[in-house]
């Protein structure tokens, strides 16, 4: 069902690319990898093409598409449809929710509109599409395999998804799923944050405790890696993290790590993904982008970017952590202003709503600057089922100040003017003061 769809989409496509094209994709892995399928795709086409990375396809954005070509959307668009009814023929390839409205100029593969729902995300589409151009694209499968670990869908492996993994020819290893299951474990173990793991994460003395505990120690110079273990020493490290997590917590931290061939080496797929991610978040996508085309170059700035990318993640927690914070009963809000990037901002809220910081069903919101505007993201502590929809919860509010939403149940967030910063705050405190009333 999806593969004839793929097909007929792929025809259309083939038709129109006598046009000048113009790519456009979200900066995040599942984006990234989707662009580099669909450049080498283009490439191997002997095709010419322009290529953008966005955070969100915006209105401005929008307007911002060249006129003359035709323009390719990955990861984006399901959201704004309404929107794309333009002059310009449009493809989209996406996995987001949509409304079944599709504008005449606009062809798109996306797994929500067909009637058997199967779960894939953009790169593992814009793979099956790309492989039904040329047989050839095969060996771009490993780079739908770090998009779908990018967006955390390794758990749920259905048909589709089970053929791509076989054609990425991926080794898949049971243990602990704390990456980079490839690099010396008192490095991986110090800057995890998922799972973020008391007294250790952020502490290189709590780390080597742990190690000294599990009973694992340096061979040469270095820890060995997670893949390295033998049976025994990874059953004593599970042992010694499960000390210090929650049962719950715990069990969500243990299946299958990925192994991939990556510049010709055996590599963690959740760590490629996280580099990738990591350029992206420090404003460099087009480093992202390269190093999913198998650049050298770009391989080494990334490995930088993602050293700079971690040591942000951890300062932003610390800043968190000792700053003054708007607490209410069933919510929190941290407003981080300038203090840290518009795009970690995010990351911390989902970092700190995994941990065991805030009680199970708190709302934490977390805002930063990004330039004239306010980007805000919306999470809830634990992992409960709560009957609170965040996405509602923030429709509303940024709906009252002209602010952009979206998101989901768990995980929501917004992009408002700078000069509704109090106006906002405000807005939340009511909104949960009210509720707490209304119990
Ligand atoms: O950016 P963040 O990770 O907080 O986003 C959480 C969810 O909210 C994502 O699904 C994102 O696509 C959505 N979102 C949105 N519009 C915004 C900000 C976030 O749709 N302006």
């Amino acid at each position: 069902m999806i593969l004839e769809s793929i097909e007929n989409f792929a025809k259309l496509f083939l038709e129109e690319i006598k046009n000048p094209i113009h790519i456009i994709s979200h900066f995040d892995t599942d984006g990234i990898t989707s662009a580099a399928i669909l450049c080498k795709t283009l490439e191997r086409l002997n095709k010419q093409f322009s290529i953008k990375i966005i955070k969100q396809l915006t209105q401005t954005e929008i307007d911002l598409f060249p006129k003359e070509k035709t323009i390719i959307l990955l990861d984006l668009g399901s959201g704004s449809i309404d929107l794309l009814a333009l002059k310009n023929k449009i493809f989209i390839i996406d996995h987001h929710e949509i409304n079944k409205n599709i504008p005449f100029n606009v062809s798109i593969i996306n797994p929500h509109l067909l009637e058997e729902y199967e779960e894939l995300c953009t790169a593992e589409l814009t793979y099956l599409f790309s492989k039904s151009i040329s047989k050839e694209n095969k060996n771009l499968s490993h780079l739908a395999i770090i998009g779908m670990i990018g967006d955390t869908m390794e758990k749920e492996i259905n048909k589709t998804r089970d053929k791509i993994i076989k054609e990425a020819d991926v080794k898949i290893k049971c243990g602990l799923l704390i990456y980079p299951s490839t690099r010396p474990l008192d490095k991986t173990l110090e800057y995890s944050s998922r799972p973020f793991i008391p007294g250790v994460t952020g502490d290189s003395k709590g780390t080597f405790e742990l190690l000294k505990e599990a009973g694992i120690e340096k061979t040469n110079k270095n820890f060995k890696t997670l893949i390295d273990l033998t049976e025994e020493e990874m059953k004593r490290l599970t042992t010694s993290i499960m000390l210090r997590l929650s049962s719950k917590e715990y069990k969500d931290y243990l299946g299958n790590l990925y192994l991939i061939k990556f510049f010709n080496k055996i590599e963690d797929a959740r760590e490629i993904s996280a580099i990738i991610n990591a350029c992206s978040r420090m404003g460099k996508s087009e480093i992202s982008l390269m190093l999913c085309l198998g650049n050298l170059t770009a391989r080494k700035k990334a490995e930088r970017l993602y050293m700079k990318y971690r040591q942000h993640i951890i300062s932003g927690l610390r800043f968190i952590e000792k700053n003054e914070k708007i607490q209410g009963r069933d919510y929190v809000i941290i407003n981080a202003k300038d203090k840290i990037k518009d795009t970690l901002i995010g990351t911390l809220a989902s970092i700190i709503s995994f941990s065991q910081v805030y009680k199970e069903g708190t709302i934490i919101i977390a805002m930063a600057y990004d330039e004239d505007k306010i980007k805000i993201s919306a999470r809830l502590a634990g992992r409960n089922k709560s009957n609170q929809n965040l996405k509602e919860v923030i429709d509303s509010i940024a709906c009252a100040i002209e602010g952009e939403s979206g998101g989901h149940k768990r995980a929501a967030g917004c992009t408002i003017k700078k000069e509704y910063e109090d106006k906002f705050i405000e807005l939340v405190k009511k909104k949960f003061e009210f509720e707490v009333v209304k119990i």
